[in-house]
């Protein structure tokens, strides 16, 4: 069973993980958040700064807290693409850099990769064929798993990525960032059922809809526009009822796809990834709806849906067992279809 360090920093967290193929070893992250924060988002500069202040100790501490040392190691899998071109390189120089040293495999994970794997971390009999629902800051993907290694896309989304939407009308609300996790919480309080919201449906030419992609812009300008049109009569803005009327129809909106989708091509088990696979309202939609038509549904446990380098090992852990690995010239790359 391949043992695998691995190295995330395509964003604005540093991860590194030691894992033996599905089993987590040590996984450690540090996140950025407060540096990124007085900005209302991720600072490319910032972030790339922060990834060589904190990586070398974090190898050591990964290393040091699996018990591991370099004899064990396989293999070093790390994220070459997609993400911030600055922070990817902290990364792949890192891992270049220690795969020569140390005279060990290099493996190029693409960063939605990882998300699809991370469900196997919990789950290590899960095998393709299944369906993956993509949702993160960058992505709102659905990805036919027809076997390792092997992805058709079928759906995704013409305009923001279902995170981004998050981050966006959280701003809006003043609720602070990142804001998935603070409209989760406060729609907890609020009435989901206060307002009408679109749901994000494309136009075919002939009529109808697209059956699995979607648009979040449209969503979220008409937050705006709500928000706006409040303020002129509301001394107070509802923005618990807001929040909890949002998030109610992004996650409906991103079941009704995705059951569709699993339905359409057969796909028995769905397998959800990314940082808004933390939504607590996506989780109970897409569970009680997938539960009545007798489909299995396996989320992440939270700390493994937004970014780490556990499950960048785990999809390294599959490769390296089929001998794909990288060459030393592998590059960072800002933008890579999976
Ligand atoms: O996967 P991720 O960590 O980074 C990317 O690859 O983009 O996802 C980050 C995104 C952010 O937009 C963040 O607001 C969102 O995931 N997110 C959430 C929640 N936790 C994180 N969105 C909704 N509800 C949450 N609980
Ligand atoms: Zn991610």
């Amino acid at each position: 069973m391949a043992t695998v360090l691995a190295i995330e920093t395509s964003c604005d967290e540093t991860a590194v993980a030691v894992v033996r193929k599905r089993h987590i070893l040590s996984h450690l992250v540090a996140s950025q958040v407060a540096q990124h924060r007085p900005y209302g988002g991720v600072v490319p500069e910032i972030a790339s700064r922060q990834h060589v202040e904190a990586i070398n100790s974090l190898v050591a501490q990964a290393l040091e807290q699996s018990k591991s040392s370099w004899t064990h190691i396989d293999g070093i899998a790390v994220t070459c693409a997609p993400g911030l071109v600055g922070a990817l390189l902290v990364g792949l120089t890192v891992a270049k850099t220690l795969a020569m040293l140390h005279d060990k495999p290099l493996i190029g994970i693409h960063h939605l990769e990882g998300h699809i794997y991370a469900s196997c971390l919990e789950n290590p009999d899960l095998q393709p064929p299944f369906l993956c629902l993509l949702v993160s800051g960058g992505h709102t993907s659905l990805i036919e798993v027809k076997d390792h290694g092997c992805y058709t896309t079928l759906g995704q989304t013409r305009d923001d990525a279902v995170g981004e939407a998050f981050d966006k009308v959280a701003r809006l609300l003043d609720l602070g960032y990142p804001g998935g996790p603070a409209i989760d919480q406060l729609a907890q309080t609020g009435n989901p059922d206060a307002f009408r919201l679109p749901e994000g449906k494309i136009s075919l030419p002939g009529g109808g809809f697209h059956p699995y992609d979607s648009s979040f812009s449209g969503l979220k300008t008409a937050v705006l526009r709500l928000v706006e049109k409040l303020r002129e009569t509301e001394p107070i803005l509802p923005t618990a009822d807001l929040a909890a009327s949002f998030q109610r129809t992004v996650a409906k909106a991103l079941t009704q796809r995705t059951i569709a989708c699993a339905l359409d091509r057969g796909l028995r088990t769905i397998v959800v990834g990314g940082g808004v696979a933390a939504n607590s309202g996506l989780r109970q939609q897409l569970q009680q709806a997938a539960q009545k038509q007798g489909l299995q549904v396996l989320f992440p446990p939270i700390s493994l849906c937004t970014d780490n380098a556990a499950m960048i090992g785990c999809a390294g852990a599959e490769h390296l067992e089929r001998a794909h690995t990288s060459k030393l010239t592998l590059g960072a790359q800002s933008r890579m279809a999976i």
